[in-house]
């Protein structure tokens, strides 16, 4: 990766372009995350570890630094991005909090079987008659999730509600890292309300999968919302596949401040 691909800011897929890393298969009947996956994999998300943590300098107030996860089109791979850089933010030894703040198609508390009610949509509903459950992931002592909770028929009321930002704050306040999955841009407007309150977004683009435009279009609306979009997770490179859910498994990242 050079140093005019780091400082270029992407206005839309065609300048958002190349490559910066890849990473070899790993093979989908392993858990696709944590330690699970084998060690070229393991090491691009590492790689994917090192630019955020570059891309995003400390905060005068040493609060921690929130960073969403989201993508143009569902399924494109949030969620196995989401944890597996939380993951890998806490081996390094990070205090992290992963926040399943996609309250249409959860995906995380699932994959780490951790039960996911009551979670962030059952603190939203009340927040004054109940705090908010945070879970230690099983697979690091140094992660923490909150799980989706009971699934609201108002999502996006939910995640634009105040409570949400003060909780953000609030675990910003107690963790180093909190990530946040959120759902795809094209589909609703939750990622983009949450978007502005990040200190950083990550776009995440499956390969063969999205088209340009609808790249771009995700792209105009984070820079509408004024978020900061830090880079891209290039998912599934290498399959050849348009289809996810493919064997193989492969991975690079670009990034821009
Ligand atoms: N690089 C990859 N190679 C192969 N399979 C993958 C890869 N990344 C994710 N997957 C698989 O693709 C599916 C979708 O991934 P994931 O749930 O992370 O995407 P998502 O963007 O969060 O989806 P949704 O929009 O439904 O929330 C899952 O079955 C996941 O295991
Ligand atoms: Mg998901």
């Amino acid at each position: 990766m050079d140093k005019n691909t780091l400082n270029h800011k992407p206005e839309t897929a065609e300048n958002a372009a190349p490559a910066a890393n890849t990473a070899p298969s790993a093979s989908a009947e392993e858990n696709q995350f944590g330690a699970n996956l084998n060690f070229a994999v393991r090491e691009a998300y590492k790689r994917l570890r090192t630019n955020v943590i570059y891309s995003l300098p400390k905060k005068e107030d040493n609060s921690g630094l929130i960073i969403g996860v989201t993508s143009a089109l569902k399924g494109e791979g949030k969620s196995s991005t989401s944890l597996n850089l939380a993951y890998t933010l806490a081996e390094a030894g990070s205090q992290v909090a992963v926040v399943e703040a996609d309250l249409r198609l959860p995906g995380i508390s699932s994959q780490l079987k951790i039960k996911p009610v009551p979670g962030l949509s059952d603190y939203l509903v009340s927040p004054g008659s109940q705090t908010i459950s945070i879970r230690r992931a099983p697979i690091n002592n140094n992660l923490f999730v909150v799980p989706a909770g009971t699934l609201p028929p108002n999502p996006s009321e939910l995640l634009g509600s105040q409570q949400m930002s003060a909780l953000l704050r609030a675990l910003a306040g107690k963790f180093d890292y909190v990530i946040v999955d959120l759902p795809p841009i094209g589909a609703v407007t939750d990622a983009l309300i949450i978007a502005k309150q990040t200190d950083g977004m990550l776009l995440v683009v499956r390969q063969n999968y999205a088209h340009k435009r609808a790249l771009n279009e995700a792209i105009q609306q984070l820079n509408i919302a004024k978020a900061k979009i830090l880079g891209f997770v290039m998912n599934d490179v290498g399959s050849g596949s348009k289809h996810y859910g493919k064997k193989k498994y492969g991975y690079y990242q670009e990034y821009s401040k």
